[in-house]
This record gives C-alpha cells, structure tokens and sequence, in this order.
C-alpha cells in the first residue's frame, strides 16, 4: 500500500473558480448538433426539436458554458446561412469535415437551446474564410435591440429581445494548417484586433477571447502567442489554449501523467501573456480560456480518410468511445484546471454529445453517460468555490508522452509525477470537496489529509471511479458498466481525514464543516 499526506490550509488560495470553467462545446460536426441535441421527430422531441432525453443528461453533467459553433467547422460557416425560415436556408459543403451542413440549426436555435439547457453561451466567429464585417454584423444580429437592418431581421425572425451573448471567440485555432484560411501570426493577430475592435465598438460589454495554440506540441507555440498578443492585448480579455490528451502508445503510466502537461501548459500560456503585459508596463492581466479539452485519439481522421466517405449529412464521426483508463486521465485534466483557477476562468470540455462527448445517443433511440460524464460532473458539482493550495507529499515516477498531434511529433518528459494528484475546494457552502487521482495502477493508497483551519468536519460525500478492467467502456447495451460507487473508506480520526484510495481511482470526498 503507498501512503500520501495532502495539507490545506483554509487561508491558502489559489483563487475563485469561475462558473464558466465549467463549459463544453458544440460544434457543426458530426452527430453533435443534427442526432444529438436536435433531432425533431425523436419521440423525446419537444416542439422545436431539442431532445429531452439529452438535455436531461446535461443538466446532471452540469455544464454551464457552451462554445458554439466550432471549432474548425466556424472557419468556413456563413453566420447568415442559419438564421430566418428553415425552407430557404441553404445546403452547403463543410470543409473541416467533409460533410453536408443543412443549416436547419444555427444561431437562434442555439440560444433556444441554451435556455432549455440552462447554459450560457460562447460564440465563435469566423475569422478564416470571414473577416470583421461579418464578426460585426452578427455582433449586431445578436446582441443589438433593434431598429438597425441586422437587429430588426433577428427581430422579424422572430427572436423579438437580445441574445445578449456576453463571450466571444475571435476564430478557432488559427495557428494550425488544417484549418480554413490558416494564418501567420501576425495576419491573424491583425485581423483579429481590428475584428475585436469593431464588436466591442457594436457591444461594449462583450469580453473576446483570441486564439492561443491549439496545442502545446505546436510549431509555433510562444512565438504566437507573443505576436498574436502584441496585436490583441489592448482589445482582448482572454487567450485560448486547447488540449487533446492521448494514449497511442498504450502506457497508461504516461497518459495519467499527461495532465501534468496541462498544467504546464497553463502556466507557460501565463507567462506569455504577462510578459506582453511587462513589456507594455501593464498591470492588465489576461486571463486563460482553455476552451477546447479531452481524451481524444482513437477516431482521428486525415482529411484523405474524410474525402473517401463523400459529402454525407451528421455521419457518425469522432464518435470515441471512452475507457476507465481515459476517466482517470480526464480526472486529472480536471484536478489541472481547478488548480488554476486564479488565471483560467473559461473552460469548454470538447465536446458534449457523441463528437469525442461524455453523451452519446442513437439516432432515433436511446442516450447514456460514457465514462469521463462522471468526473466531470463531480467537478461542476463539487468545484465551485475557493481552490486551496494542495502541498502533496507522495510517491512519484518519471514518465515521457508520446505527443503527435500537429505537424510534429514529439515525446515530452513528464517528471516527478506524483502517484497522487489533488485538487481541494472550499465550498460558497462552507464544505470542503477534495478531489484525489490515485495513479498507481496496482496498489491501494491511503492518504491523510489534514485541513487546517476548518474546525470539525464530517464526511458528507464519499464517491470512488474504478473498474478492475481499465478498458471498460458504457455502450448502448452496457450504459451503466462504469459508474461511481460510495468510496467506503473515508474516516476523520483526531481531526484528520483518512482515506483509502483503491489502484488506478477517482474519487471525491465532500466534507461538511461545523
Ligand atoms: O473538437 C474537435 C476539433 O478539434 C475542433 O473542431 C478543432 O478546433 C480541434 O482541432
């Protein structure tokens, strides 16, 4: 058995999380729109076509941000194509994913559905093939009252108040070759800034998020931020960053440690950015949106393998279907990103239904939770608050990450990884949730955790993730063969909390304080 100790501090902050670190993502891709949250017909079906059996499962998944709508799809998407009455909106071809868009969902569906979801939007706009004229007008199309031609057609479409769409993002990884009207840096940091300027100009009160790296493994990561920023700083409140974390070569040692990375990441993203701001003598600090992030390898695809199946409507594509072994991964994303909570306030895991989601739904049948739904309601849950400082004494190992995604491929070092992995919030409640990854894959841990400053506490809540076969996966016929159980194991003794972690586990203890 290993042992590990976690000390917390009430007075020891790392900052607030914000309710919007808790988001997804939907993109015009796949089953994720047409199948997914919108299937008209469905017997779920409400009257416009939303799925109630979906929008059940993501009000118990929690998110409370959607990204819309995408991703690289937003790089060729005419705004105007999805809006106005549904006979005359045009067919057209998708280039990000070789598919056919109908249009029969766009922007005004997707406010509805947010409503229904309880979800505050996040809406890309397109800064490949499009520029600041369109990004402008749908500014106005949205968020103007009226009386302007973009502002009273919303209103003949029927959508009579503003959307009032607070947060935008000024395109979708512009760094990367794949998408559509990829730019330099500094093309994009020029586009973007001007685009920026003249949103800002239409809604003052929008906040604008520009395009970081798409990965950490990217050619160009930190030259593209520095250039990009050096045009946006003054008109942008956040930079993106997006990760996808893999398992190619089967060693699940380095892939539970790739969160590690993440955390890298974030940290080297903040630098960046402050050394803009040091540069300018600035003390504005740009915060991170962190707004595409998952497991994700197994169903990529080259744009060769894309052009091979035709020009098809939602095909069943990037649909991953989730392991155990990529919940205790996802769990130590979400440990990362609570961690820093002082910089990213916005968060999109990617993405919600069937597209690499923790829904997954039959066309004309039936949905359930795959494995990473859990770990992440456990954070939407038990995550909002104040993140205590964790100092962790634990066993660690050295691993390297195989990381191909981009145009390199590369292995990173992932040292000292410690076997646990923790994250601490004290509740707006008055509780305290604990968050704890066991990464050993064979041995049980016990671990005491002293919270200083707390006076007594009882375990409220006691949740553990685990299966013995690592691979296990919920399907249609087994939705419910990975699911959390009551941790039986977490007792307070003289003031401290004792808790038996079993090998390769999740789990989460709410304490409440008296
Ligand atoms: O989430 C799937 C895709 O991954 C998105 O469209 C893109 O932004 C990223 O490369």
């Amino acid at each position: 058995m290993r042992k590990a100790r976690v000390l917390i501090d009430r007075d020891f902050a790392i900052g607030h999380t914000d309710p919007r670190l808790f988001g997804a993502f939907i993109e015009h891709l796949g089953r994720c729109v047409y199948g997914g949250i919108y299937e008209p017909g469905h017997p779920t079906a409400d009257e416009k076509g939303f799925r109630k059996d979906v929008l059940a499962l993501v009000k118990e998944l929690g998110p409370t941000l959607i990204r819309y709508p995408g991703g690289n799809f937003v790089s060729g998407y005419n705004w105007e194509d999805g809006v106005g009455p549904l006979a005359a909106r045009p067919a057209r071809l998708d280039l990000a994913w070789f598919s056919t868009e109908p249009n029969s969902f766009g922007t005004n569906e997707f406010m509805d559905w947010c409503r229904a979801a309880d979800v505050a939007p996040m809406m890309a706009v397109n800064l490949g093939t499009r520029g600041g004229d369109a990004a402008r007008s749908l500014v106005e199309y949205c968020n103007h009252p009226g009386g302007t031609a973009w502002s009273e057609l919303r209103r003949k479409h029927g959508w009579d108040k503003p959307h009032d769409i607070k947060l935008w993002c000024l395109g979708n990884e512009m760094d990367g070759p794949w998408q559509m009207e990829h730019k330099s840096a500094a093309a994009y940091g020029a586009i973007a800034s001007e685009a920026a300027k003249m949103m800002r100009w239409v809604d003052p009160t929008i906040e604008l998020a520009a395009c970081g790296s798409s990965g950490r493994n990217m050619p160009t990561f930190g030259q593209w931020e520095d250039t990009v920023l050096e045009h946006t700083f003054d008109h942008v409140d956040y930079v993106s960053l997006h990760t996808y974390l893999n398992n190619y070569r089967q060693d699940t040692a380095s892939f539970l440690a790739s969160p590690d990375l993440m955390d890298s990441f974030i940290e080297e993203v903040v630098a960046l950015a402050d050394a803009v701001a040091a540069k300018r003598r600035s003390n504005k600090r740009l915060m991170l949106s962190f707004d595409e992030w998952n497991v994700w390898y197994r169903t990529r695809r080259s744009r060769a393998d894309r052009v091979k199946e035709g020009w098809p409507v939602a095909p069943p594509i990037l649909e991953e279907i989730y392991t155990m072994e990529d919940a205790l991964a996802f769990g130590g994303a979400c440990i990362s990103l609570l961690n820093h909570a002082d910089r990213v306030k916005v968060a999109c895991l990617a993405q919600l239904v069937n597209v690499i989601a923790p829904i997954m739904t039959e066309t004309g049948g039936g949905a359930w939770r795959q494995t990473i739904f859990f770990p992440f309601a456990h954070m939407s849950r038990f995550g909002r608050g104040k993140v205590l400082r964790t100092q962790v004494e634990s066993d660690s190992y050295d691993s390297s990450y195989y990381d191909p995604r981009g145009v390199q491929e590369l292995t990173f070092p992932v040292s000292n990884v410690p076997y646990l992995k923790v994250a601490a919030v004290a509740g707006e409640g008055g509780g305290l949730s604990i968050f704890l990854l066991n990464r050993d894959l064979k041995r049980d841990m016990q671990v005491n955790v002293e919270a200083r400053g707390f006076g007594r506490f009882a375990v409220s809540q006691a949740i553990e993730l685990r299966h013995d076969d690592l691979h296990a996966t919920n399907t249609k016929d087994t939705p419910e063969r990975v699911k959390p159980a009551p941790l039986q194991e977490g007792t307070i003794e003289g003031g401290l909390l004792r808790a038996h972690l079993g090998p390769a586990s999740w789990n989460v203890i709410h304490l409440s304080v008296h």
